[in-house]
């Protein structure tokens, strides 16, 4: 693992943009892992700026997000496809059709979860995938459980992620019960892997990742031990 300690967020932000640009400058037609969340926010203004100053052109990159909430129309603000669509896609020359999130918002939900897994496999690995992390060591939501899964499937989120989320909703209440997620296998299924993480509230699971020498399903974020390329690049007070 690499790791790659900034002062602050701004910080974070401009060094995780100069490393993926790194990793992707030979690349023809690069395949982006995409996360949603506050961490990667910043990295997405960046992205913006570099695609108005000519620095970074979207036009033949594809991209896949890692989750979706279940149950909430695309539309929605609280949605990952508007996200998406508000920190990234509509501010740079990335193709409507190059771009991909699990649909979540339909009543079969096994067919969106197989057309996902289907996708994925089409698609291949991935040059870059960025990710964060969740305080409970979730990555996308693979939350801790006895067991993890390999490939996307629905998933329940975790008191602890629900009470995390709720600040982007009115209350608790609101934050949906589950979402279609990447499993452990599709998150390595890339040839780099950039984990974001700013702030306290990161440090208990920055410190365990660094430091566990074991694969614990109850730690999800530990399985990216076996990935030969891991970047953490995070701020000092995540790294403390
Ligand atoms: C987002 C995702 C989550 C977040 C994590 C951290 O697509 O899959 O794993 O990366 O919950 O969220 P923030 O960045 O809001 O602290």
């Amino acid at each position: 693992m690499k790791i790659i300690k900034c002062e602050n967020y701004q910080e974070m932000s401009e060094k995780a943009l100069e490393v993926i640009q790194e990793l992707l400058k030979d690349v023809e037609k690069p395949v982006l892992g995409l996360a949603t969340g506050s961490t990667p926010e910043g990295l997405y203004q960046e992205m913006i700026k570099a695609n108005e100053k000519g620095e970074m052109d979207f036009s033949d990159i594809c991209s896949v997000n890692l989750d979706e909430y279940v149950g909430i129309d695309p539309e929605n603000e609280q949605s990952y496809h508007y996200y998406m669509k508000d920190h990234l896609f509509d501010h740079v020359n990335i193709k409507e059709e190059n771009y991909n999130i699990p649909k979540a918002d339909g009543d079969d939900l096994d067919k969106a979860v197989e057309e996902y897994n289907q996708l994925l496999d089409e698609i291949g690995r991935r040059n870059v995938q960025i990710l964060g992390i969740g305080n409970n060591g979730h990555i996308a939501f693979n939350e801790p459980d006895k067991t993890l899964s390999i490939g996307t499937r629905i998933v329940q989120l975790t008191d602890d992620t629900i009470e995390a989320n709720s600040r982007f909703f009115d209350s608790p209440e609101e934050v949906p019960k589950k979402a279609i997620s990447m499993g452990i296998g599709d998150i390595l299924n890339a040839d780099h892997i950039v984990l974001l993480a700013n702030g306290k509230g990161k440090q208990k699971a920055i410190h365990q990742l660094i430091h566990t020498e074991e694969l614990d399903p109850m730690f999800p974020a530990s399985f990216l031990k076996v990935h030969p390329s891991v970047f953490i690049i995070a701020d000092k007070e995540a790294l403390a």
